[in-house]
C-alpha cells in the first residue's frame, strides 16, 4: 500500500517487549518500571494485526524488543509468524545474549537474517555499556550463527567513547561473511544525553584502511547502505540517520509491545489497536485493517532529528524497538 507521500509501506516492525536483559546506556534507562502483563499483547493479537497487514501488502516483519528473546513464547510466536499465509521475509533483531540456544529453532522456522547489536568488541567497555552485559556470550552466539544458513548483521551505534572500535568491528566483516553496520546515534529517549559520531566519520577512517571500499547492491529490507571492498568477505553498511536523510525511502510501520501502531519513530502519535482486537467485536478484522491504514496514511514525510524542539516522542528506545 502507497502512503500519502507514495512510498510503498510493506514492512511492520513488531516490538514484543520493552523489557530487556541489558541497559545499553544510550537506549534504556536503569531503572525503568517494565510495562505490565495485561498492557502488553499477547502473542495470538499480535497475529491478528499481522493478519491485517498482511491482507494491506505488508509482507515483511522484524521482530525486535526490548529484547524479544527475553519475552516468554518467543520463539514459538517466531515460527508462527513465518507461517502465516502471506509473509514472505521474517528478521530479528537481537542483543545476542540468549541468541545460542534459539539458533535451532530461528533457522528451522526460516528468519532470513539476525541483526546483533555489539557497539564494541573490548569486553570491559561492552559491560560498561550495556550494564553487564558479556561479550564473550554474544562472540560465541555470532559464531555459531555464522554456521547455520542465516544472514547475520552486526549493528554498531557509533558513539564518541567506541571511536577505536570502528576499525575492530568492520574488521569482522574482513574475516568473516557478515555485514558490520555503523549507525548514528539517534536523539530519542537516552541517545539525547550521548554524544555521537558521523557515519562520515567512521567511513573516511575505513576507506583509508580500504581504499577500494565503494557502494554495492542493497540488502536487507532497512535503510542501510552498504559498501564492499576485495578486502572484505562481508560488507560495511552505514546507517545516517542524522546525516543522511533516508525517510524518502521509507517502507515501515511499527507496532509497540502495548499495541501502539507507530507511523514514523520521531512522532509520539499513534494508534491503539489493542482496544479493537480486545473488542471481541466479529468486524475486528476489518477494524484492524482501517487502523493499519488510517497508521500508513499519518506517515509524516520525514523526521525531524536536526531539530529537537520537534521531536514529540518521549518514549525510550526498548519501548519503540528501534
Ligand atoms: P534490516 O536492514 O532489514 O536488517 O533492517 P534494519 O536495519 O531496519 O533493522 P535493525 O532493527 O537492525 O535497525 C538498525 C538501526 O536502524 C536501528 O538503530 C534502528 O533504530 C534504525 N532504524 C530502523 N528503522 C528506522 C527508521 O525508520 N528510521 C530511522 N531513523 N532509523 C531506523
Ligand atoms: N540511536 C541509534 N540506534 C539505537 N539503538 C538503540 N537506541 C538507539 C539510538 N538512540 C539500536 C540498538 C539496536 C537497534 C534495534 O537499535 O543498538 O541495534
Ligand atoms: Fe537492550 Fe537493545 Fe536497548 Fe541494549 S539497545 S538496552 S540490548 S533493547
Amino acid at each position: 500500500m502507497r502512503d500519502t507521500w507514495g512510498r510503498t509501506i510493506d514492512y511492520l516492525r513488531i516490538s514484543l517487549t520493552d523489557r530487556c536483559n541489558l541497559r545499553c546506556r544510550y537506549c534504556m534507562p536503569s531503572d525503568v518500571p517494565s510495562v505490565g502483563h495485561d498492557e502488553i499483547l499477547r502473542y495470538e493479537e499480535i497475529l491478528e494485526i499481522c493478519n491485517a497487514a498482511v491482507s494491506l501488502g505488508i509482507n515483511r516483519f522484524k521482530v525486535t524488543g526490548g529484547e524479544p528473546l527475553v519475552r516468554k513464547g518467543a520463539l514459538s510466536f517466531i515460527s508462527k509468524l513465518t507461517a502465516l499465509p502471506g509473509v514472505c521475509d521474517v528478521t530479528l533483531t537481537t542483543n545476542g545474549q540468549l541468541l545460542n540456544k534459539a539458533l535451532p529453532v530461528l533457522c528451522q522456522a526460516g528468519v532470513s537474517s539476525i541483526n546483533i547489536s555489539l557497539d564494541t568488541l573490548s569486553a570491559s567497555q561492552y559491560a560498561n555499556l550495556t550494564g553487564g552485559g558479556k561479550l564473550d556470550v554474544v562472540l560465541s552466539a555470532l559464531r555459531q550463527a555464522l554456521t547455520r544458513p542465516v544472514r547475520i548483521k552486526v549493528n554498531a551505534v557509533l558513539l564518541e567513547e567506541t571511536v577505536s572500535q570502528i576499525l575492530p568491528l568492520a574488521e569482522l566483516a574482513r574475516d568473516w561473511p557478515l555485514d558490520v553496520r555503523f549507525i548514528e546515534l539517534m536523539p530519542i529517549g537516552c541517545g539525547r544525553q550521548m554524544k555521537g559520531v558521523p557515519v562520515g566519520e567512521a567511513f573516511s577512517r575505513l576507506k583509508q584502511v580500504w581504499p577500494d571500499l565503494s557502494p554495492c547492491r542493497h540488502h536487507g529490507n532497512g535503510p542501510a547502505v552498504y559498501y564492499g571492498s576485495t578486502s572484505l568477505t562481508g560488507h560495511i553498511g552505514f546507517i545516517g540517520a542524522n546525516t543522511h536523510q533516508f525517510c524518502h525511502s521509507c517502507n515501515r510501520l511499527r507496532l509497540t509491545s502495548t499495541g501502539v501502531l507507530k507511523p514514523c519513530l520521531c512522532y509520539e502519535q499513534g494508534i491503539s489497536v489493542r482496544d479493537i482486537i480486545r473488542s471481541g467485536l466479529p468486524d475486528r478484522q476489518e477494524r484492524l485493517r482501517q487502523a493499519v491504514t488510517r497508521a500508513i496514511m499519518a506517515k509524516p514525510e520525514q523526521h525531524q532529528f536536526s531539530d529537537a524542539s520537534r521531536i514529540t516522542e518521549h518514549k525510550t528506545m526498548n519501548q519503540i524497538g528501534g
